[in-house]
């Protein structure tokens, strides 16, 4: 084991911290009923850019992997990361998980075997997937454009009432006010969907791009949480110390290679998470992600006020997301 092996960096104010390490063996040494809520961006069990630890590694964590189908796999290895934060979750806690539409099935099952309770199914609609199709004579393709993902919102069960759970442990209710919609004229704003819309890429203020979902889906008046895409600056704030390494662009036909310090292939946006994070974290609560990338979920938690702890097993996305947090930590009202 190398020496930064389950090294936890901290900052000065105590309010984040990063474990990098394996999930599974950090979350089994958290204590139970210690984390407010889970909001997580786990691998999605679909070989993304041909990261093993969105393929491969899954299958090799799971005891008897080498004889179960692909779906199969992901669904118990989902569970083994989620009867942990069964464990840790409070009771009435949250729990937030993206994941792909193909794969959406085997983590909720995963999830609901490990004891969680399926709350409801978000989607964040952002139209900006490439088809990873092939191109076959006649038109003919084998895979649609994705446009959207799915997010699980599950909650560790509590005996009893609800109110009285909040009142023991501070979990079981969602913040509605914190999340609503801002209306025109109204100090209420609009009760939060289970909808999030983010503009396409090529979309300017005031000018939707012809591929935006946004204005076919919420025409007049906005009733949905939008939320912009993650820019170039947003994923490389902070790293500037940080050494600029060469990544492909997977965008358009041609996929160039450019110098990038934030590495990360699937770094979500900061607004998008906040609002997650707002959502289902009480006041001044503590978030896990277990796998935390390059620190989105930690930037999220920093912004809404709440504690922030993350696993990360890869040593460079560490650095990333140390980086991240640390400079997005500065604007912390
Ligand atoms: C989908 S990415 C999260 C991206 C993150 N939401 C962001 O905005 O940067 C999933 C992360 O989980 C990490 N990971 C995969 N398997 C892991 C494991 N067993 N333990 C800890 N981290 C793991 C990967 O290295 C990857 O960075
Ligand atoms: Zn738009």
């Amino acid at each position: 084991m190398s020496a930064r092996k389950l090294a936890l960096y901290e900052d000065a104010t105590n309010a984040w911290g990063l474990i990098e390490a394996d999930a599974l063996q950090a979350l089994a040494k958290l204590p139970e009923n210690s984390i407010d809520c889970v909001v997580t961006d786990p691998p999605y069990g679909i070989a993304f850019h041909e990261e093993a630890w969105d393929g491969a590694d899954i299958r090799a964590a799971v005891a008897s992997g080498a004889q179960l189908s692909t779906g199969e796999a992901f669904e118990r290895w989902t569970t083994l990361w989620a009867n942990e934060c069964q464990r840790v979750l409070k009771p009435g806690g949250h729990l937030l998980a993206f994941s792909a539409p193909r794969t959406f099935h085997r983590l909720v099952c995963g999830i609901e075997d490990a004891g969680l309770e399926v709350r409801d199914q978000l989607l964040w609609l952002h139209a900006q997937g490439l088809p990873k199709s092939r191109r076959l004579p006649g038109g003919l393709g084998t895979t649609l454009k994705p446009a959207y993902e799915p997010i699980l919102l599950a909650r560790k069960p509590f005996e009893g009432r609800v109110v009285d759970n909040l009142k023991a442990a501070g979990t079981g209710a969602l913040n509605i006010n914190a999340a609503r919609i801002p209306r025109e004229g109204s100090n209420a704003g609009y009760w939060p969907a289970h909808v999030a819309l983010s503009h396409a890429p090529a979309c300017k203020s005031g000018s939707c791009a012809e591929d935006c979902p946004a204005p076919r889906l919420d025409a007049s008046v906005s009733r949905l949480f939008f939320c912009a895409k993650a820019t170039r600056h947003e994923r490389e704030a902070g790293c500037e110390a940080l050494p600029e390494r060469s990544v492909q662009i997977l965008t358009g036909k041609h996929h160039p290679l450019r110098l990038v310090r934030n590495t990360h292939p699937t770094v979500k946006p900061v607004e998008l998470m906040r609002w997650l994070v707002r959502l289902v974290t009480p006041r001044g609560g503590l978030v896990l992600d277990p796998f935390a990338g390059s620190g989105t979920t930690g930037i999220a938690s920093m912004l809404e006020d709440r504690m922030f702890l993350g696993i990360e097993r890869q040593p460079q996305y560490v650095d990333i997301a140390c980086a991240r947090i640390t400079h997005w930590a500065k604007k912390r009202t």
